[in-house]
C-alpha cells in the first residue's frame, strides 16, 4: 500500500482526519554471510531490504496503545499503567514487548493509535518481527521525545527491540536482525561487530551478478525452541573452551587454528559441531567482505555456499527444504553460490545469480522445486534500502 493509502486505512480504523498522522518505517533484513554467529559475538554481513514495516501513528492524549494491523483483523489495546500484562497475545505480543521494554528503560511512553502494515512475509528469515519491533520503538521514542522524555537512537532501537524479544517474547535472538532492520543503508551491507556493536557499511557492488531471495514455503516448526537449543549448545561449547583458552570472551574470540589445536581436548559430538560452525563461519565473514571489497564476486559467491554446508552438516537449521531450494539454485549455470539466509528450519534462501539470467534462474529453480517438495518457492524482487525512518510527504 502507498502512504496515502495506508492513511485513508487509518482513518477508516480510527476516525478523524490525516492533519496529525505520522508514519514511520523499519524494514526487513537479508544476512548475506555470518549466520549463527551473532549471539557468538561474530561479525555478520546483513542488509536493510524494500520488504518492510510501516507503521501510522496519531497521539491519542489517552493512555492506552491502540493497534490494528492492514492484513489481519485483530485491534488490540494496551494499558501504558500495565504493559507487562501481555505476553500471551496472538498478535500484538511483539509491540507490548517494545513499548514495556522502553518504559522500564526511562523513556515517556505516550497514548497512541497505531496501523502497521508489514511486507515482510512472516516467518521467512527476512525478519519481519525485528521490522515491527524497531518501527514500534522508532514510534514510540519520537513520541516520548516530543513529550520531554528520552528520543530516537538508531543503535539503541536496535538494543531495545532485541532486548524486548529476549525478555518478553522469549526468544534468545542475538542483535542482528534489529540493528539491520535500524541502521541499513541504501545499496550497502552493514559489516558488524555483534561484539562491540562497531559497525561499517560496505557497498554491496555485485558487478554482473545480482541477489535473489526465495522463500522454500516451508511452514516453520519449532522453530524458537531450537533457536534456543543452538544457542545453549554454543554457551556450553565456550564454557569448556575457556578451560584451555582463558582469555576467548566468546566463540568470535577463537581462531581456527586454535580450535583445530585445542577443541578436541575438550568437545565432542554434537557441540563440537556447532562451535565448528561457529568458529569457521566468523573467518568466512571476513574473508567474504575482503573479497567483495576487491570486487571478488565469485570468491564471495563460494563463500555462501560453504555457509550453507556449514549450517546443514555442523549447525543442522537447513532442513530438506531450504537445501533443496540451495542445491536448485546452486546448480543453476549462472549461479554462483547460495545459502538459507536467517534462522533457518525453513523462510529463505539467498542466491548471487547473473543479472541478465534472473528471470530463467527463477523459472529452472521454481520448476525443479516442485517436483522435488511438492512445494511451490516464492521469489521476491528486492532492493537494498535505508533501515528505520520516519516519512515525510
Ligand atoms: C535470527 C535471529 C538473529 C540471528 C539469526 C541467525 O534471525 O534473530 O539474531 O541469530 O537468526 O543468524
Amino acid at each position: 500500500m502507498t502512504t496515502n493509502e495506508l492513511k485513508k486505512r487509518f482513518i477508516e480504523v480510527y476516525g478523524g482526519d490525516d492533519r496529525q498522522l505520522r508514519v514511520f518505517s523499519a524494514a526487513g533484513r537479508v544476512n548475506l554471510i555470518g549466520e549463527h554467529i551473532d549471539y557468538c559475538g561474530g561479525k555478520v554481513f546483513p542488509a536493510a531490504l524494500n520488504l518492510r514495516t510501516t507503521v501510522v501513528a496519531r497521539k491519542n492524549g489517552t493512555d492506552k496503545i491502540n493497534l490494528a494491523a492492514t492484513t489481519i483483523g485483530d485491534r488490540v489495546s494496551l494499558a501504558i499503567d500495565n504493559l507487562d500484562a501481555y505476553r500471551d497475545l496472538k498478535w500484538g505480543d511483539y509491540q507490548a514487548g517494545v513499548a514495556f521494554t522502553m518504559q522500564q528503560d526511562g523513556y515517556e511512553i505516550v497514548g497512541c493509535d497505531l496501523l502497521y502494515d508489514t511486507t515482510v512475509p512472516f516467518g521467512s528469515g527476512l525478519s519481519s518481527s525485528a521490522s515491527i519491533e524497531v518501527a514500534t520503538a522508532m514510534t514510540l521514542a519520537t513520541f516520548s521525545a516530543e513529550a520531554g522524555g528520552k528520543g530516537v537512537d538508531l543503535v539503541q532501537l536496535a538494543v531495545l527491540g532485541q532486548r524486548s524479544e529476549n525478555t518478553y517474547n522469549g526468544v534468545n535472538c542475538g542483535i542482528m536482525d534489529q540493528f539491520a532492520s535500524s541502521l541499513g543503508k541504501k545499496d550497502n551491507a552493514i559489516l558488524l561487530n555483534c561484539k562491540t556493536l562497531e559497525y561499517e557499511y560496505i557497498p554491496l557492488e555485485l558487478g554482473k551478478y545480482s541477489l535473489v531471495i526465495a522463500n522454500c514455503n516451508k511452514p516453520r516448526s519449532l522453530q524458537d525452541s531450537k533457536y534456543n537449543e543452538r544457542r545453549a549448545e554454543t554457551e556450553e561449547a565456550l564454557e569448556k573452551l575457556k578451560t584451555v583458552i582463558p582469555s576467548a570472551d566468546c566463540l568470535a574470540d577463537i581462531s581456527p587454528a586454535q580450535f583445530n589445536e585445542l577443541g578436541k581436548k575438550v568437545l565432542s559430538g554434537k557441540v563440537y559441531d556447532r562451535a565448528k560452525h561457529v568458529i569457521e563461519e566468523c573467518a568466512r565473514v571476513l574473508e567474504s567482505a575482503e573479497a567483495l571489497k576487491k570486487g571478488e564476486i565469485e570468491k564471495f559467491g563460494e563463500y555462501l555456499n560453504q555457509s550453507h554446508y556449514s549450517l546443514r552438516d555442523l549447525y543442522e537449521v537447513t532442513g530438506d527444504y531450504l537445501d533443496a531450494l540451495s542445491a536448485r539454485s546452486r546448480e543453476f549455470d549462472g549461479c554462483i553460490g547460495s545459502r538459507m539466509t536467517g534462522a533457518g528450519f525453513g523462510g529463505c534462501t539467498v542466491s548471487l545469480v547473473l543479472k541478465d539470467k534472473v528471470d530463467e534462474f527463477i523459472k529452472y529453480v521454481d520448476e525443479k522445486y516442485y517436483s522435488d517438495m511438492g512445494v511451490r518457492a516464492a521469489f521476491y524482487k528486492t532492493s537494498i534500502e535505508n533501515g528505520a525512518q520516519e516519512i515525510k510527504e
